[in-house]
């Protein structure tokens, strides 16, 4: 038998087609105020005879559900498409900005602002603009003002409908910090200089600062050469340090701290205290990671970091230990303190990314969403059944002006039974209680990365 990718089996294993279904069966209700879309992306390569394939490559999937006066309306699945997606398809590309020839099906988030629904990729890309029903429309450079690629992970500032980004790409010496207005236009971008070339995946947001994650995993070129497909290695000339940039100020003023070695893929979120001093929570990787490899020892843990700019500290303390992935909070808290959070207990993600002579425990292998009580120090587990595999779990207000975690969690969770997915709705204020709905979807979601929740307008 042929050597296949991890990430083309099981609960990666990618699906075949596009699906277009209308009114979908409901266990419960979904309650009459959730009128929008449930969007999420994720990769799905066209092709599966690779057995070198990254997770991180594979074109760019979304899905979408549907929700409007107490019904799913549709679920859809389509692919982003690229020029190379849509000549694969046997379609005509839509045509539009390529960034240094870097045309990709973005594959990582998917998100909404100034009008546009746009799926998100890294390392040098553009987003890709899509339609209402998650048809391509074409790559976006906000209107010709983006000078390079963009970004998966963004931050909005719910105060001023800013939109933030940090931008990498392995041939710029620098990372570049992209604030795009309300208006879907850049405002302003700020180069800061790193010639060891960090991948940076994603960054916080306070009302004072952007925090940037210089951490030791760089693009390397003899990786490239080899042909990795993601050529990003942990690289032990560099000191790993976490750094402050002034909202209002050049790059010059970023202020650096050095922070014992691991790597982040996500925060939380961040926020100044009243003593100045900066704090975010994030899901830290200890010591070594290889992203070319999806490979580090681990432990994973929830970690927040108090950074003090005057003094040039960073203090961590231990929030969780469980393995857990996909943190989230309710987006109104982005850049002020948050409460609540919630992340993914994924066994066959864990098993993906940390190699196995790691620190396992038991729940590493469970299937369970996790709010947590960040005030109060608790944390709540819900478990879902085997092979059940839940993805990331998205935060909705119940009304705009609800308090933070008056609302609704989402995620898809797989339904064994069923052999396909569900749209879980649960109440973020009766986490362990029996869902608020499910939707069942006519199809496997195939785990993925990250998604929104875009209201009507
Ligand atoms: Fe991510």
């Amino acid at each position: 038998m042929p050597v296949t990718s991890p990430y083309l089996q099981g609960a990666f294993a990618p699906v075949t087609d596009q699906i277009t279904a209308f009114d979908l069966p409901v266990t419960g209700s979904i309650p009459a105020g959730l009128s929008g879309r449930y969007l999420r992306n994720g990769p799905n390569p066209l092709g599966l005879e690779d057995p070198g394939y990254h997770w991180f490559i594979g074109a760019g999937m979304v899905h979408g559900v549907r929700l409007r006066d107490g019904r799913a309306e549709w679920y859809r699945n389509r692919w982003v498409r690229s020029r190379r997606t849509a000549e694969t398809l046997g379609e005509t590309w839509p045509g539009g900005p390529v960034h240094a020839d870097q045309d990709f099906a973005a594959n990582t988030h998917v998100i909404r602002h100034a009008g546009r629904t746009l799926a998100t990729v890294e390392a040098g890309a553009l987003p890709y603009e899509l339609t209402t029903e998650l048809g391509t429309v074409g790559p976006c450079d906000f209107g010709g003002s983006l000078p390079g690629g963009f970004a998966a992970h963004t931050k909005l500032d719910p105060r001023t409908g800013q939109l933030h980004a940090i931008a990498y790409f392995w041939a710029w010496d620098y990372v570049q910090h992209v604030v795009i207005g309300g208006d879907g236009l850049v405002a302003r971008t700020t180069s800061i200089p790193l010639p060891h070339k960090p991948m940076m995946h994603d960054f916080a947001l306070t009302e004072k600062y952007v925090v940037l994650f210089d951490l030791p995993v760089t693009f390397s070129m003899a990786a490239a050469a080899d042909g990795s497909p993601l050529p990003y290695t942990w690289n032990t000339d560099v000191q790993a340090r976490v750094g402050l940039l002034p909202r209002d100020a050049g790059s010059a003023d970023v202020r650096w701290t050095s922070v014992e070695p691991c790597w982040v893929f996500h925060t939380f979120n961040a926020y100044d205290d009243a003593e100045g001093r900066v704090v975010v929570d994030l899901i830290k990787y200890q010591g070594a990671y290889d992203v070319s490899l999806l490979d580090g020892k681990g432990p994973l843990t929830l970690d927040r970091w108090t950074i003090d700019p005057a003094a040039g500290t960073m203090t961590s303390r231990r929030l969780d230990d469980r393995l857990q992935e996909f943190p989230r909070v309710d987006e109104r808290t982005i850049s002020r303190p948050h409460r609540y959070g919630y992340s993914a207990v994924i066994g066959e993600v864990s098993r993906a990314t940390i190699s196995l002579s790691g620190d396992f425990a038991d729940q590493a292998f469970g299937n369970a969403l996790l709010k947590h009580d960040l005030e109060r120090g608790a944390t709540q587990a819900r478990e879902f059944g085997r092979d059940a595999t839940a993805g990331e779990a998205v935060f909705v207000p119940a009304t705009p002006d609800a308090a933070e975690d008056d609302g609704y969690v989402m995620a898809f969770v797989h339904n064994p039974d069923r052999g396909a997915a569900d749209l879980m709705i649960l109440a973020a204020q009766d986490f362990g209680g029996d869902p608020v709905a499910r939707v069942h979807l006519p199809a496997r979601v195939p785990l993925g990365f990250h998604g929104s929740w875009i209201p009507d307008e």
